[in-house]
């Protein structure tokens, strides 16, 4: 268990402060909040993308050239996905939205582990891994009739039992347009929120890596809590290069010493 150092408990400290006195507060997260749940991200060490070029196994044309190679990856990382559990940094955000200082998540993640915390107001900005869809009819199935097709059509990956059209999941992929509601929302959330919180994510897939310069914009402030750097990291309050995993139960532990002492002072 990687300790935190008496500078990054500072950090926590101002980062627990941001929140409390916060009005407007939302959370974006990536793939790193989904890490300690056993589910590899895209960029860290060890990354999808390192072993999977994203062009071939992560993009619109590319599947529908070939929707096999897609399906090559999805079977790797799919038994994960499936089985993952939230993690404590998940828990602290829907407990911070319990509080009522998260007003929502927006989320790139499709693993679903924010809903199964316990968040309720959440934006799943790149889909959701267990809705599937037909690209010719639109007809939906669910996960358990895909696992069990994928067992049956090994080649090619599964078709459509009404047109026969290949079945996609509902995640968005690299050339694809994003979902419009929750694109929408999450702008008009970015700018009215005076503080975001980003757990876990490298910040470089447009648009969504650029919501956290609507808060800038509009005067809001940003807390970046990642393992790596970030290329926002230089406009932020308050950076924390650590696990959020350990770091967000901490955040929230300490906005509850806030609460106490000030219920003590009433
Ligand atoms: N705690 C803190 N940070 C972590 C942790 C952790 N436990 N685990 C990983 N990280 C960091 C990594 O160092 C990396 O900087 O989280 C970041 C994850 O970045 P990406 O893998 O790029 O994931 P994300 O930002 O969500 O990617 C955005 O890209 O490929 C597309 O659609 C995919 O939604 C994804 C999008
Ligand atoms: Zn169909």
């Amino acid at each position: 268990m990687k300790i935190v150092k008496l500078e990054e408990k500072t950090k926590i400290r101002r980062a627990a402060e941001l929140l409390y006195n916060s009005k407007e507060a939302i959370v974006l997260t990536g793939a790193g909040v989904s890490t300690e749940s056993g589910i590899p991200d895209f960029r860290g060490d060890g990354g999808i993308w390192e072993k999977y070029k994203p062009e071939i196994y992560g993009n619109i044309q590319a599947f529908l050239k070939n929707p096999a190679k897609f399906w090559e990856l999805a079977q790797e990382i799919a038994p994960n996905l499936f089985k993952a559990k939230p993690n404590p940094g998940h828990y602290a955000l829907a407990e911070l939205e319990k509080m009522d200082i998260l007003k929502a998540v927006i989320t790139q993640n499709v693993d679903e582990l924010h809903q199964k915390a316990g968040s309720i107001i959440v934006y799943e900005v790149h889909g959701n891994i267990n809705r599937f869809n037909c690209l010719g009819c639109k007809s939906s199935y669910t996960k358990d009739q895909i696992m069990r097709k994928l067992k049956k059509e090994k080649k090619g990956g599964p078709l459509c039992d009404f047109c026969s059209a290949p079945l996609k999941p509902s995640v968005v992929l690299f050339g694809e347009g994003l979902p419009t509601f929750e694109i929408y929302q999450s702008r008009a959330l970015a700018q009215k929120a005076d503080i975001m919180l980003i757990a876990g994510s490298s910040l470089e897939v447009a648009p969504i890596c650029d919501l956290p310069l609507y808060t800038l914009r509009d005067g809001g402030k940003l807390i970046i809590v990642n393992d790596q750097p970030t290329h926002l990291d230089k406009r932020a309050e308050v950076v924390i290069r650590h696990k959020t995993g350990i770091v967000l139960p901490l955040i929230v532990e300490k906005i509850k010493n806030m609460q106490q002492e000030q219920d003590g002072n009433n």
